[in-house]
């Protein structure tokens, strides 16, 4: 983040981990940053980083269109850890072979390091016992390159290799996730042994620079922030409220596809803030583009395109707003294979279908270093309510696609009802024991997002003396690390029992309740 922090780089190469390694680095107090895998030796000698970090990546590094890093890296004197691909490529690069290994290892595999009398690795420094790792591969490295040892075997291959003279290291494994019982230890040598960090990266400067940084940018113009009400933009809008508190106006458009309460929550922290706060209500505006629209994607589209209108409406009676400021966090810089990031809205949370540009000449995003973990301890430190700092994610384009076909406010009314039955009876177990009394603790059962879907079936039910034809729920819980892949939570049967009844017995609209037992995949998390 800072000029002063001592940087260490992660070079891409397709991993699905890339920002489980920078984030651990981060973690440890060392600032990480992403980079594309080609990136020049020359452009990492200007970088000036104590580190590099090669990540694992798909293919084979011996195929023909194999990315691998600009060979003069290996040159700089720089450490260089290779993870999995990554320390395949150094071996590959070096003059080692790589193979098809007769068979791969995917999954938690145990790791044996090599004795050696007084030549221990410092990357395995107190990792002497055979410990669990984490391994996903389908090469091994059947050779290594001159200069190179082994210093870990795993039960069919090289589990680790080093050559200590070159500061060239690698792991077999992926020390990055939690599977590998020692993986964090393994960084930190890395980090600390052989990079010789000294560990400066540090949330609290973050925030005063940031400050800093902001204020420089916008000097005395004006500042404008749709507030969603969401992790990042209510962090986004607290540090601007902290840098340039008399420039700023939150916008916050409620769309009336937000659950029960949320949007008067939202005004309520923020209209207390030292910041001029504006509440669009704005439900009709947005039900009426709704009107008989059951694909999803279009309602995406719609609620995106009306949503930049209601804001580009707004900033109009607000006269001349030269900056906007966005809530985009360092993932979604990661991911974004758009060239000109910074110029272009955020999709809002990713709906589509949105205008190429607004009015603004300038953009600001204070986050857009940080990983939510790290926006989240952020916002703690600048004195965010937990309920905002922790809420679970929720869809740009809200309600809307947890309702099957067409959004009405009737069917709204419905949902929110049932869902904040739900989020009743699903917050309140966390800590407490099972109603059976048994030893289970239900905050480990705790899903990491739970809602209702408002289904477009009826189904036949009896209340009282009378039959009734009447809506059918969904409850999704589902625990997941990242939101890519999930499971369908375990909800205990008691727990579940009595959301179906409370629901069934308090929405009248409501006949039956269905939980869904699918995973991601084939399932996505939203039914829409
Ligand atoms: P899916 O359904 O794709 O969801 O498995 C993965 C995560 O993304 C959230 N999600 C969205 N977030 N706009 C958003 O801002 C959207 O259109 C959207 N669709 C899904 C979803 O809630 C889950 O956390």
């Amino acid at each position: 983040m800072s000029k002063r922090n001592e940087l260490v780089l992660v070079l891409d190469f397709g991993c699905q981990y890339k920002e489980l390694i920078a984030h651990a680095v981060r973690g440890l107090s060392v600032y990480a940053e992403i980079h594309a895998g080609a990136l020049s030796a020359d452009e990492i000698k200007r970088l000036n980083p104590i580190g590099i970090i090669l990540s694992g990546g798909p293919g084979s590094v011996y195929d023909s269109q194999a990315p691998l890093c600009d060979p003069a890296v290996f040159a700089l004197g720089i450490p260089v850890l290779g993870i999995c691909y990554g320390m395949q490529m150094i071996c590959h690069m070096l003059g080692g072979e790589v193979v098809a290994a007769p068979v791969g290892e995917f999954g938690r595999i145990t790791m044996t390091p090599e004795a050696s009398e007084g030549n221990a690795s410092r990357l395995l420094d107190e990792v002497q016992e055979p410990s669990v790792v984490m391994m996903s591969h389908r090469d091994m490295v059947a050779r290594l390159p001159e200069g190179f040892r082994v210093t870990a075997k795993s039960p069919t291959c090289i589990a680790a290799c080093e050559d200590a003279t070159r500061n060239l290291y690698g792991v077999q494994f992926h020390p990055e996730t939690k599977h590998t019982v020692h993986g964090q230890e393994i960084i930190r040598n890395f980090l600390y042994n052989i990079c010789g960090a000294s560990g400066d990266y540090r949330l609290d400067d973050v925030i005063d620079e940031q400050i800093e940084q902001i204020r420089r940018q916008v000097g005395s113009e004006q500042v404008l922030l749709a507030l969603s009400g969401g992790v990042d933009s209510s962090v986004c809008a607290s540090l601007l409220s902290k840098a340039v508190p008399d420039q700023l106006t939150c916008i916050f458009i409620d769309h009336g596809l937000m659950r029960q309460h949320e949007g008067d929550e939202i005004e309520e922290v923020f209209s207390q803030r030292d910041v001029r706060f504006i509440r669009v209500n704005a439900e009709e505006r947005f039900l009426a583009r709704l009107k008989g629209v059951t694909d999803p994607e279009t309602k995406r589209m719609r609620i995106g395109e009306e949503f930049i209108r209601v804001l580009e409406g707004e900033a109009r009676k607000l006269g001349d707003i030269p900056f906007l400021a966005q809530g985009t966090i360092y993932s979604d810089v990661i991911e974004s294979s758009c060239s000109d990031e910074s110029a272009t809205i955020k999709s809002h949370h990713n709906v589509g279908g949105l205008p190429e540009k607004l009015a603004f000449t300038g953009i600001v995003e204070p986050l857009a270093g940080l990983f939510k973990n790290e926006v989240r301890t952020l916002g703690e430190k600048l004195g965010l309510p937990p309920s905002l700092i922790h809420r679970q994610p929720f869809p740009g384009p809200g309600l809307a696609v947890r309702i099957m076909g067409e959004v009405t406010a009737e069917k709204l009314d419905i949902l929110r009802a049932a869902d904040a039955i739900l989020r009743e009876e699903l917050d309140g177990i966390a800590g407490t024991d099972t109603a059976s009394g048994g030893a289970a603790n239900l905050s480990t059962l705790k899903p990491d997002q739970y809602f209702v879907v408002l289904t477009d079936t009826c189904s036949t039910g009896v209340k009282g003396s009378d039959r009734t034809y009447d809506k059918v729920v969904a409850i999704r819980a589902v625990t997941t690390d990242d939101f890519m892949t999930c499971e369908y939570a375990e909800l205990p049967h008691d727990v579940l029992r009595r959301i179906s009844s409370r629901i069934t017995g308090e929405v009248p609209a409501i006949s039956r309740v269905v939980y869904d037992i699918t995973s991601k995949p084939p399932a996505t998390v939203e039914w829409e």
